[in-house]
This record gives C-alpha cells, structure tokens and sequence, in this order.
C-alpha cells in the first residue's frame, strides 16, 4: 500500500497534518508516520503566541525551530498557525489587557512588532499562515474578543498587511471552524474577504479548519462553499481535519466518519485552487478532542495503535 503522501503527489494537493511536538520527541512511530504519510506539517500549538513569547520581550523559536528542521530534513512543507487568536495567548498578555495595564494604542504595537516578528522569523520556513483564527462567530458577526474591542474591525485588515511585509510570499489566510458549508458565519467571511480584496489588502485564502463530528451529520455544500471563495480570487485549504465521534467507536460511525473525511477531500480535490488537506493529527493515541469535548473522541485516520481506520481507507481511496 502507498503513503497518503505518494498518492497526494499527483493531485497537487499538499497532504498534511498537525504536529503534537512531545509525541515527536518521544514515540518513534509517530515520528516515522509523519514523515512517511504527510508532506507538509503545522504545529499543533508551539507557533501560538503563549508559546512563542511566554515572557514579554523574549521570543522562545526552539520548539517551532524544531518542527521546520525536521519539515526539511524529511522534504516537508510547514504551513503557519497561527499569528492572531483569541486563545493561547501569554498570560502577560490576557493579564495586562484586563487590567488596564495595556490601552487600545500599545496592544496595536503589541500586535504589529508580533506579527512582524513571528512573520519575519519564519519567512522563507512557511508557504502560508492563518493571520487571523477564529474572527467571526457562528451567528456570523465579527467574534466579540479583546482584539476587536480594543482594536476595533481594522485590526484584521492590519493584520494581514503587518504580515505582508514581514513575508511578502506567504499565502495568507483567514481561517475558522464551521465555515466548511454554505451558512451564516462562512457567508460573513466570504463578505468579509470580498471588501478586504475590494480595499487591497493582502488577503491569499480562506481556511476551513474542518472539524466534524459524525452525530451532527455532514453538509453537502462544502465544495459549492470552496467554489464560491474561489471566484474570488483566493485559494482555499482545510486546515485542521478531524470528524469525532461520541464514544464508544462502533462500525456505522467509522463509516460515517470515514464519510466526513471523503467529503472534504473530494472538495477539495474537485476544487480549483484548494492547496492542501491538513488533518488535526492522525492518530487517536494523541488527539485534542477527548480533551476538548467530553465523551467524544477517536476522530483521526488511524487509531491509537497506529492501525488505519475506515476513514484511512477512504482518504487514500480518493487520492
Ligand atoms: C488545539 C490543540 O489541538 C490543543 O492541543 C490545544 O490545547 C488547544 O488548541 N482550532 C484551532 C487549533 O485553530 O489551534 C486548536 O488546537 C483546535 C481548534
């Protein structure tokens, strides 16, 4: 049987997956499954700004450093993640903006030297980063968060042109979760992208991070909803692939989980300028979603032995 990789050559598409940096340093499996299946990689935290400047004024790129050597040593491609968030910030940060210590004026220059800092620090190590995670909310208006009410709406379109000058030839991305159908909140960013192209600002592409779930069911439009960001002149990727299931695993949500994956992968394959399918990790024994929602979990492509699931199958199957 081929890799993931191999397959994905001839498509064009970049294969991915999110990088956990300790199962890295400590499970050889993981380590070789990396390097064989995927070839590009993102890291799952250690570019976020809480690890990146955990105390202010002194930025720590070892860990991140890390990941873009072994991209190299095994001809991998790194896709950046993420410059701005609501969450994962430094605790100096969160702290000093609720308490007043930080004005609206010295957060924008906090942001700016971020931005160009990071951004400058990995030109020419990334293809793409997402500027900006996570900006608009599910009802679709603009997320209510420190950034925005602080910096106001133009804080994004900054964002986007402080990276721009810091590496002029990263594709830059807006990117989210629950956008990858036509709705509300992905309607709000194709909005969005359309005035912040018509304003000339940098604007590169539109990320749907991808994470479902099998009880939700899957929405048929997502190759519509690539298509219509795509006429406007961005390219797209999914980002952080991964469909969860309540547990326990049972045969019928391995297949409709199997299902998920196939659904965004063939969007993206049928799609014209969809760069890269990136999946939020690949095997269930290091998976943020146990974690993150309560008696869910087993949402990547192998399971916790590393033996590959339905939705394996399927991926490669569609390659
Ligand atoms: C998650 C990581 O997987 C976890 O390890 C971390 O504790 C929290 O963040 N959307 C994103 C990702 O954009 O950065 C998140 O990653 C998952 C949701």
């Amino acid at each position: 049987a081929s890799t993931l990789r191999a397959l994905a050559k001839r498509t064009g598409v970049r294969i991915g997956t999110a990088v956990d940096m300790a199962a890295l340093a400590d499970d050889t499996t993981y380590r070789e499954r990396v390097a064989a299946e995927f070839n590009s990689v993102t890291a799952e935290n250690v570019m976020k700004w809480q690890f990146l400047e955990p105390e202010r004024g002194v930025s720590d790129f070892a860990a991140a450093d890390e990941l873009v050597d072994f991209a190299r040593r095994n001809g991998q491609q790194v896709r950046g993640h993420t410059l701005l968030w609501h969450n994962q910030n430094p605790a100096w940060l969160t702290s000093g903006v609720n308490s007043g210590e930080i004005d609206a004026a010295e957060l924008r220059q906090i942001l700016r030297q971020h931005i160009y800092t990071v951004a400058g620090h990995f030109r020419g190590k990334v293809y793409g980063w997402d500027v900006v995670n996570e900006v608009i909310d599910d009802n679709g208006n603009l997320r209510d968060t420190f950034w925005l009410r602080m910096l106001g709406p133009g804080y994004i379109a900054d964002a986007f042109r402080w990276a721009h000058q810091a590496d002029p030839k990263a594709k830059l991305y807006l990117n989210d979760y629950n956008v990858e159908g036509i709705n509300a909140k992905s309607t709000k960013y194709f909005e969005l992208a359309k005035q912040l192209r018509k304003d000339g600002v940098p604007v590169h592409g539109f990320g749907m991070q991808g994470h479902l779930g099998v009880q939700y069911g899957f929405d048929g439009t997502a190759l519509d909803n690539v298509l219509r960001f795509e006429k406007l002149g961005l390219e797209t990727a999914f980002t952080e692939v991964d469909v969860r299931m309540i547990l326990p695993v049972d045969n019928p949500k391995l297949q409709a989980q199997a299902a998920g994956y196939t659904l965004l992968l063939q969007a993206c394959l049928l799609a014209k300028r969809c760069v890269s399918f990136t999946v939020w990790g690949f095997t269930d024994k290091y998976s943020w979603v146990p974690g993150f929602f309560s008696g869910q979990g087993a949402a990547n492509l192998l399971d916790e032995n590393f033996a590959p699931k339905p939705a394996y199958q399927a991926v490669s199957n569609s390659l």
